[in-house]
């Protein structure tokens, strides 16, 4: 069971050692990283939502995923070089579809008040800082918010930048974290080298890169892996068979459907 194998404890574990996990909310349906994709996820029994993390100009760490503001926002040019006052007069829904133009950029205070004692997150930095010399700060900002919420027992950690992974190991040495594999920081290792080199506890990585030897090679060290982004039924289908622990998917309602069938056949 996760708890078992050190991994965040579920609010809503469904019984099996499968995680559903809400990449960005209930992202195919909502705008990504929204508030209304969180409560749309949780509604869809996500076990899991997952969450992009960077700082504000003024060093608050908000809930987005690209660098640049102008996709996904009515802004323009780089969330880093604007204040999160400046950050929440943006329209972060519009660009979906117009009803949502009432979405702003949630901060991580906001998310974490909502999913405590209601739904684990996965967590995932999204750092520059992949010199030593350059150090943001976000590791710590995080892990004191999320130790604020307690909610220690129910986040993932993660992150495709390993000076990242380091540092939170650092500040939270209990609190789970996984590696998100990165071709060049990984040195040819397979998945059981890197996530003992980087003492994290589990391996995450895209469904493209996940050969039968990693599978294998995972399954042997008994390593939880999870898998993004998946929303197709039979990839779903065919990773669970593989023995995956947990799928990324932007469509957790249709994930939930497709577990519910094996959960059916397992009785
Ligand atoms: O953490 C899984 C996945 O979110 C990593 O890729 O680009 O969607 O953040 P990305
Ligand atoms: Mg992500």
């Amino acid at each position: 069971m996760p708890q078992e194998q050190n991994l965040p404890a579920l609010f809503n574990d469904d019984g099996d050692d499968f995680i559903i996990i809400a990449h960005r909310g209930a992202s195919a349906s909502y705008p990504e990283n929204t508030m209304i994709a969180f409560r749309k996820a949780v509604e869809m029994n996500a076990e899991m939502i997952e969450l992009d993390v960077a700082l504000s100009k003024d060093g608050i760490p908000v809930v987005f995923h690209d660098k640049r503001l102008n996709k996904h926002t009515n802004g323009r040019g780089q969330l880093s070089n604007f204040t999160l006052d400046e950050l929440k007069k943006l329209d972060a829904g519009s660009w979906f579809a117009p009803q949502f133009s009432d979405q702003t950029i949630p901060t991580l205070r906001e998310v974490l008040a909502f999913a405590s004692g209601t739904i684990a997150l996965n967590i995932e930095i999204k750092s520059e800082a992949v010199s030593d010399s350059i150090v943001d700060g976000i590791e710590k900002k995080v892990v004191q918010l999320v130790q604020e919420f307690d909610m220690q027992n129910h986040v993932l950690f993660s992150s495709f930048n390993y000076r990242a992974l380091i540092r939170f190991k650092e500040l939270a040495p209990k609190i789970p974290a996984a590696l998100l594999y990165s071709k060049t920081q990984s040195n040819r290792l397979l998945p059981h080298q890197l996530v003992e080199r980087y003492n994290v506890e589990a391996f995450n990585c895209h469904y493209h890169q996940l050969s039968r030897k990693w599978m294998a090679n995972l399954n042997e060290y008994q390593i939880p892996t999870f898998i993004y982004t998946v929303n197709s039924k039979r990839r779903m289908q065919k990773l669970i068979e593989a023995g995956v622990n947990g799928i990324f998917t932007d469509k957790p309602d249709l994930l939930r459907n497709v577990v519910k069938q094996y959960q059916s056949k397992a009785r």
